[in-house]
């Protein structure tokens, strides 16, 4: 692989501006060769802003140019696993945003793509790279907690997606709680065997009428019989809100920084601080590092952080949840392992 790979980035809305920001910064390691969305004039306007040597409307182009290496997927969800297997076919390694897809057989039929091309696949979940949570992951596994009894992992937008987003989204469980899902079982080190959930739509019309929900609380039992809470909602007075407590055997940690300023002021009136409002804020480092990290896997010819049966594993999570909060009981991993395809996981 060339010291510097070819990189297309595919979509270039909200979180595709972040990582073309990224690319653009990442010039030593990096070319940022093509920028591909199909309103061309946002694809030109970030093209010029962020020095991408080439813009078009045409994702498939871009993704099948003999000259690019690497393919960044940050279009719209159901646009993933097209282009995932596209860009496996020709070759290239790929960086896909979150859910590989938003049902299993596709899932399954992106995954196997890339299994065939021995191409690699990274998936979006950018937790991992935030220093919080790495750090998190890192005193879990060196054993100084502990063995780790109880998580309670809590995440809260702001406002709710605009109507066309929550029409593509697959719902809360495969859209949002799929970053609480790999979170918690990244976490623990273990993969949980039951799920129940119970939700409400309390938040917004739109997501009601869309026969989806938008504030939940999810529970998690591990075969260790630790147990694991995961709350969402899309609405938050204050802003963003993420938030994790790690509780073991021989101690605690807690993971959540929203000041923007590490800065906090005393006077008559209180104590006060300010915040991150939104998620691109809270984690904007935490997308840089999975960026540089899928870059130097390519580079050096090393397996990714974060694979495709791991995006696989959280979305199978997301389905218990919603069968649990459909049929108001427990549901257990293997019954919903048996509900789908039982065809070979690659990558697992
Ligand atoms: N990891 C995270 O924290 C995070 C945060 C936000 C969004 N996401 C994921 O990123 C994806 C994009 O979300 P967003 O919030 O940026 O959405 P968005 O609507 O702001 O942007 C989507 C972009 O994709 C483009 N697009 C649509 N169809 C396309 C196609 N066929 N080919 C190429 N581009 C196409 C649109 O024109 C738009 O510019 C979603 O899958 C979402 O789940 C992840």
């Amino acid at each position: 692989m060339s010291a510097r790979p070819r990189i297309a980035l595919i979509g270039c809305g909200r979180i595709g501006q972040i990582h073309a920001e990224s690319l653009s910064s990442l010039r030593d390691r990096c070319e940022f060769a093509v920028v591909a969305d199909p309103r061309a004039d946002i694809a030109e306007q970030i093209a010029e802003r962020l020095g991408a040597s080439q813009w078009t409307p045409d994702a498939e182009e871009a993704i099948t140019n003999p000259a690019i290496d690497a393919v960044i997927i940050a279009s719209s969800t159901e646009t993933h696993a097209a282009y995932i297997a596209l860009a496996a076919e020709h070759g290239k390694d790929a960086f896909t945003e979150k859910p590989i897809a938003l049902d299993i057989e596709t899932t399954d039929r992106a995954l196997a793509a890339v299994e065939d091309a021995g191409t690699r696949l990274q998936v979006g979940f950018q937790r991992r790279f935030d220093r919080g949570y790495h750090a998190a992951r890192k005193d879990i596994a060196e054993g100084r907690l502990g063995s780790v009894e109880m998580i309670r992992d809590a995440m809260r937008d702001p406002q709710p997606p605009d109507p066309d987003y929550v029409a593509r989204s697959g719902g809360l469980y495969r859209d949002m709680s799929i970053h609480n899902f790999d979170c918690v079982r990244w976490l623990m080190g273990e993969e949980p065997e039951e799920v129940f959930a119970t939700a409400s739509a309390l938040v917004s019309d739109v997501i009601a009428r869309a026969g989806d929900v938008d504030t939940s609380v999810v529970t998690l039992r591990f075969p260790s019989g630790a147990l694991a809470t995961i709350e969402n909602s899309r609405r938050s007075g204050f802003g963003y809100d993420v938030r994790t407590e790690i509780f073991g055997s021989e101690g605690a940690i807690m993971v959540g920084e929203h000041r923007q300023t590490p800065v906090r002021r005393y006077d008559a009136d209180g104590v006060h601080e300010d915040h991150q409002y939104f998620f691109l804020e809270r984690f904007s480092e935490a997308y840089r590092r999975e960026m540089i990290a899928f870059i130097e896997a390519v580079r050096s010819d090393q397996p990714v952080a974060v694979t495709g049966a791991d995006g696989r594993a959280a979305l199978l999570l997301a389905y218990a949840a919603e069968r649990s909060l459909q049929e108001h009981r427990p549901i257990a991993i293997a019954e919903v392992l048996a509900s789908v395809s039982t065809q070979e996981v690659p990558g697992a």
